[in-house]
């Protein structure tokens, strides 16, 4: 079984002292560097955009995972292959030709990744899951940090990985929004490979501890 994995939300960093951040995460247990990027349209956010990831970039030593929250997000692709992004989330909700999106992100040479709404049914994915690397499952609704975990999204994990299974593909299930070390556990159980965790790692009082342990949990 491979390990699962943790990746910090740098939404939820000071951004006075984003390079100590960064390096934190660098030292830390974590696996992924996740990045949200809103643009005040697709959610009520807004969040930053590519100089601040360019700025990310040049200091993260590990994968970098950019979440769109965007609305026509082919129009970026290129600019965040460029800015060095390794895996590139789309919401499916902003996606009119998804199977062309996916393609196009690939294209680019980075992994594909389609995030979901917590009303979004899993079933949508029948026909794409195959190429899908990477299902973002929000256990909130997007566009804030910080919000309490909808439980629901334990229901959509298992159908999520049932839809894996039975399709043969390689997906990876992340989950986005509220995950702690009370719900790590079970939600890894239900099917989870990546944790994303924004408030929990970076408002609590020892974070590069608090990655320890959450990324324990997880592979307990
Ligand atoms: C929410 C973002 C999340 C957020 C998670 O729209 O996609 O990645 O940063 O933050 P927490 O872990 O605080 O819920
Ligand atoms: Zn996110």
């Amino acid at each position: 079984m491979s390990s699962k994995l943790i990746a910090p939300s740098v939404l939820a960093a000071d951004f006075a002292n984003l390079q100590r951040d960064i390096d934190m995460v660098n030292k830390s247990e974590a696996d992924w560097f996740h990045i949200d990027i809103m643009d005040g349209v697709f959610v009520p956010n807004i969040s930053f955009g590519m100089p601040v990831l360019q700025a990310i970039a040049k200091h993260a030593k590990k994968t970098i995972d950019v979440h769109l929250m965007i609305v026509d997000p082919d129009r970026y692709i290129k600019t965040f292959a460029n800015l060095g992004s390794n895996i590139l989330t789309v919401h499916y909700e902003a996606c009119t030709h998804l199977h062309r999106t996916l393609q196009a992100i690939k294209d680019e040479g980075m992994k594909a990744g389609v995030a979901l709404n917590p009303h979004t049914n899993i079933s949508l994915l029948e026909d794409t899951i195959n190429d899908i690397d990477l299902v973002c499952l929000m256990s909130v609704n997007p566009g804030f940090g910080g919000q309490s975990f909808i439980e629901n999204t334990y229901n959509k994990v298992k159908e999520l990985k049932e839809l894996i299974v039975k399709k043969g593909a390689s997906t990876l299930i992340e989950i986005d929004g509220g995950v702690t070390n009370k719900n790590a556990k079970a939600l890894v159980e239900a099917g989870a490979d990546v944790l994303v965790a924004g408030s929990y790692v970076f408002k609590s009082t020892n974070q590069f501890e608090t990655i320890k342990d959450l990324r324990a949990i997880a592979n307990s």
